[in-house]
């Protein structure tokens, strides 16, 4: 992964914009250099907790909770584009927004199809008992990432913020 590219604003699918962001305003998050290709952040503003990531494809900002149950995906572990979640094993791909692996604990894709549990390889199988835990699991439907709009003003990342 190259280290040197000037720094932009990844380009995300237009539909997969965040709610509230079309006349938000940019606000500053972070220096440029605090955000090297292969970094990522948490930045808080107000209630939001944003992931700012530095990409070869450029920066993007999207929500820092994972969309399977909310864990911190800046504590994750970044592959190229892909963001794995500290929690369950889901992988979620920045460029296009889709899940790239379902987590362990399976349920619902973004489509509302049913995958099943699964594990990691070298671990036992895990069964949910029958209850609401294993209905609640089985019905957490995994959504596509958000965006908020990014841009590079003076070295500075700016991201528009709803409110
Ligand atoms: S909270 Fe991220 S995979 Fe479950």
């Amino acid at each position: 992964m190259s280290t040197t590219h000037a720094a932009k604003a990844a380009a995300f699918p237009p539909r997969l914009q965040a709610i509230g962001t079309l006349d938000a305003p940019y606000r500053p998050m972070l220096s440029v250099a605090e955000l090297p290709v292969g970094a990522m952040r948490r930045i808080t503003v107000g209630e939001l907790d944003v992931l700012l990531v530095n990409t070869d494809r450029g920066i993007f900002a999207t929500d820092d909770r994972c969309p399977h149950m909310s864990a911190p995906l800046s504590i994750g572990e970044l592959d190229d584009c892909i963001v794995a979640c500290p929690l369950h094993e889901g992988r979620f791909d920045l460029v296009s927004g889709d899940t790239a692996r379902m987590p362990t604990t399976g349920g619902l894709d973004a489509e509302g199809v049913y995958h099943p549990t699964w594990s990691p390889a070298g671990l036992d199988p895990k069964v949910d008992p029958p209850g609401k835990k294993a209905e609640a699991r089985r019905l957490t439907r995994v959504r596509r990432l958000r965006y908020y709009p990014v841009r590079i003003s003076a070295g500075t990342i700016e991201v528009a913020i709803p409110g």
